[in-house]
């Protein structure tokens, strides 16, 4: 039985777009099966639609706390029967009030645990490392803190801000959705 995955951003969706399209192309032993998005007028709305992917707007804004947020978004999940969490650009801090229910995988757009928080290319390129990439990473509850699944880099030398952002974007839509499968089978 293929798991089935909500993928939850709050953006373009790009990875959103690459997850749900590999995913049909190929068995890797998951479906995308609901997008969990935090902003209402996000661009990956209009991806989800297209590829006929059912959404939910759930926004922080429309509760008074984190924990009621959390629990309304586990409801949701529960109902489409979700087995595994995918962020994508997902911009909120996950509590452990949904991490003790489900597990999480991340993307982030640095050599963890280099660079954390919201600007990990900005702040990636602004440093002297030599190398940039991506990490995909298991969430816990510290922010872009828990255990690495997998790295991918390139030589940033001489290249400029936008190069390197096309770079780290095609380095995430060419691993994720492989390391998602890999993750599957061997949990
Ligand atoms: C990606 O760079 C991802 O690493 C980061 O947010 C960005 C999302 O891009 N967490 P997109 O919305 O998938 O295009």
């Amino acid at each position: 039985m293929k798991k089935r995955v909500a993928v939850f951003a709050s953006g373009s969706g790009s990875n959103f777009e690459q997850l749900v399209n590999q995913s049909r192309q190929q068995d890797l032993g998951f479906e995308i099966c609901a997008l969990v998005c935090n902003r209402k007028k996000a661009k990956v709305f209009e991806r989800s639609e297209r590829l006929g992917i059912e959404s939910t707007y759930i926004g922080l804004k429309n509760f008074e706390t984190k924990s009621e947020y959390e629990q309304e978004i586990i409801r949701y999940l529960k109902s489409k029967d979700i087995d595994l969490v995918v962020l994508a650009g997902y911009m909120v801090i996950i509590t452990p009030v949904l991490i003790n229910e489900y597990t999480i995988l991340n993307i982030h757009p640095s050599l963890l645990p280099k660079h954390p928080g919201k600007q990990g290319i900005i702040d990636s390129y602004n440093s002297k490392d030599k190398e940039m990439g991506i990490t995909i990473h298991q969430v816990d509850e510290g922010v872009d803190t828990g255990p690495i699944i997998a790295q991918y880099s390139f030589d940033r030398t001489g290249i400029t801000l936008e190069k390197a952002e096309v770079r780290v974007h095609e380095l995430e839509h060419e691993n994720f959705a492989k390391d998602i499968s890999k993750f599957i089978k061997n949990n």
